[in-house]
This record gives structure tokens, C-alpha cells and sequence, in this order.
């Protein structure tokens, strides 16, 4: 069984899919009680909805144990939910002007809520003989950027979190690794991100396209898969190359530059 914590919508919702597809059941954890409810309505008893706040360590932990008590055992975790709302977001700004509040509940989402979404489950992984955690994070955890410093800084956080977790139950047979995305079409993504700049990510990917979330999902399932079996301790970016060229590219690209 798997447990995809923002399981409702965009990226966990298509992990929801790609796992149910593969042939496990799966626990859809979400804030969106309703969506949740409705997504399990369509995979029928390989489903569970469970509505919680990845906020609050109590519902993180009754989550968890509900999920696991439905289905016997938990071999999967997928810690996906984060602060994507746009109230949030925008207020996410910078050390001078961030309200503490911004802050405190970001961390308490992003970061807390994913180590509360391992403190509760790896127990369970290990009694079912080990497992795999996958955690979201983003290409905003590896560079700077403009704003949004509490995002960047829990995004970061949570690969040192896996590094660890990787590290401390690799042994018991625990893997962990983080999926950074790049621009991935949900309402998440694509709602905080205005077209213009939508536009000036897709020249600075390398891809023909943008993501999508099947891209992520697909690479989920792949990472908790036996195919994966070798691969932990890892933040691996899903994001068209969007990271991995000279800063120079985008303008290289369309300018017309050339080399020599
Ligand atoms: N879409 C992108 O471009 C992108 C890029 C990098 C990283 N990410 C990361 O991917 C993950 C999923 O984002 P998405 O784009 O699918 O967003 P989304 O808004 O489409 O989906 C997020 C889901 O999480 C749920 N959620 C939000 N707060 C929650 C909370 N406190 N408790 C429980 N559930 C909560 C929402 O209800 C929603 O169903 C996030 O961790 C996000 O930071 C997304």
C-alpha cells in the first residue's frame, strides 16, 4: 500500500494514478477532503481518502495509522503536500518583509509535516520487511531565487531530511530519495506562476515542453519500484534539464549567439 500525502490534486494525484495502474492500493491523504473523496470514488476499494492538515502533527499521525489499519500494512510513503495556495505564496517573500507566520506555517507544512509523515510511517515500513519514501521537492531547494525564501529554505531542509532517513534505515531495508520538479502544469504550479514568466521558463528548459504531473508521477512509482532498488539517499530533478545548463542559455538560444 502507498500513502501520497497532497494526494487530490496535480502531482499526487497523478502518483495516485501511476500506483494504482502498477497494482497497489493507496491511502489519498489531502486538505481537500471533498477531491479526495471523489479520486478514491474512482479507483474503488484500492482507495482510501482520508482528509488531514500536513500542518499538524496529530492528523499527520492519524493519517498514517488509519491508512494502515485499512489495508494492514504500508510499504510506500509519498510526502508530497505542501503550501501552493497563492494567499501563501505571495506573502512568501523576502528576510526583510516575510511576516514569522509565513514562515512557522510553511515550515510546519513543507518541512515538519514531512518528517511527522516518516515518524509515523517508517515504523510501519519496517514491519512490513522495508519500503520507500519519496519526498516532493523543487528546483527552488537548489538555487536562489527572487522570493519565496521560506519555500526555498523547506525544500532545501527536506533533502537533508531524506539524506538521513536514506542513511540512518538504508540497512533495514528503508530507501529514501527526494523528486525535485521543474515548472509542472497544476493549479499549484501554474496558478503562482503568471504566463509571461511561464514563458521564460520554458525557453530556460531544455525539453520541447514544460511538465506534466505524469512525469513526476511515473518517476514515483519507478523510485518505490523494484527498478529502484539501488537507488537512495538521491535528490534527482524531473524538470527538462531546467537546472543543468550555463546560466547564458536561454538568451544564447533565441538571441541567435554563436560560438566561434
Ligand atoms: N507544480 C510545480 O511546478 C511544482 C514545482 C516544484 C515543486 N512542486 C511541489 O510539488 C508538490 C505538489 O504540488 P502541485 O503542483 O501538485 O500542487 P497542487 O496545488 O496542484 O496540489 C497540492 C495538493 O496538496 C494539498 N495540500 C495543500 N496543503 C495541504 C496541507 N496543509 N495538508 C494536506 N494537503 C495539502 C492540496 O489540497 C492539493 O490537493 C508540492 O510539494 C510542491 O511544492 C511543484
Amino acid at each position: 500500500m502507498a500513502l501520497i500525502t497532497g494526494g487530490a490534486a496535480g502531482i499526487g494525484e497523478a502518483a495516485c494514478r501511476h500506483f494504482v495502474e502498477a497494482g497497489a492500493r493507496v491511502v489519498i491523504g489531502d486538505i481537500d477532503g471533498d477531491r479526495a473523496q471523489a479520486l478514491a470514488a474512482h479507483f474503488g476499494s484500492a482507495a482510501l481518502a482520508v482528509q488531514f492538515d500536513a500542518g499538524d502533527t496529530a492528523q499527520v499521525q492519524r493519517l498514517v495509522e488509519q491508512g494502515a489499519r485499512h489495508f494492514g500494512r504500508l510499504d510506500f510513503l509519498f510526502n508530497n503536500a505542501a503550501l501552493t495556495s497563492r494567499d501563501v505564496i505571495q506573502r512568501d517573500s523576502n528576510p526583510v518583509d516575510i511576516d514569522f507566520e509565513v514562515w512557522d506555517r510553511t515550515m510546519a507544512v513543507n518541512a515538519r509535516g514531512y518528517l511527522a509523515g516518516c515518524k509515523y510511517a517508517i515504523p510501519h515500513l519496517l514491519a512490513a520487511g522495508g519500503g520507500a519514501i519519496v519526498m516532493t521537492g523543487s528546483g527552488s531547494g537548489l538555487r536562489g531565487d527572487l522570493a519565496n525564501i521560506a519555500y526555498a529554505a523547506s525544500k532545501a531542509a527536506i533533502m537533508s531530511m531524506a539524506r538521513s532517513v536514506a542513511t540512518m534505515y538504508g540497512k533495514r531495508g528503508i530507501r529514501c530519495n527526494v523528486i525535485n520538479p521543474g515548472l509542472i502544469l497544476t493549479e499549484g504550479g501554474t496558478k503562482n506562476v503568471p504566463p509571461p514568466m511561464v514563458d521564460i521558463l520554458l525557453r530556460h528548459t531544455l525539453t520541447p515542453r514544460v511538465g506534466v504531473p505524469d512525469d513526476i508521477g511515473a518517476m514515483v512509482v519507478y523510485l518505490c519500484s523494484d527498478h529502484g532498488a539501488f537507488i537512495t539517499g538521491q535528490a534527482i530533478s524531473v524538470d527538462g534539464g531546467l537546472q543543468e545548463h550555463m546560466p547564458y542559455y536561454a538568451d544564447f538560444a533565441t538571441g541567435g549567439a554563436k560560438w566561434g
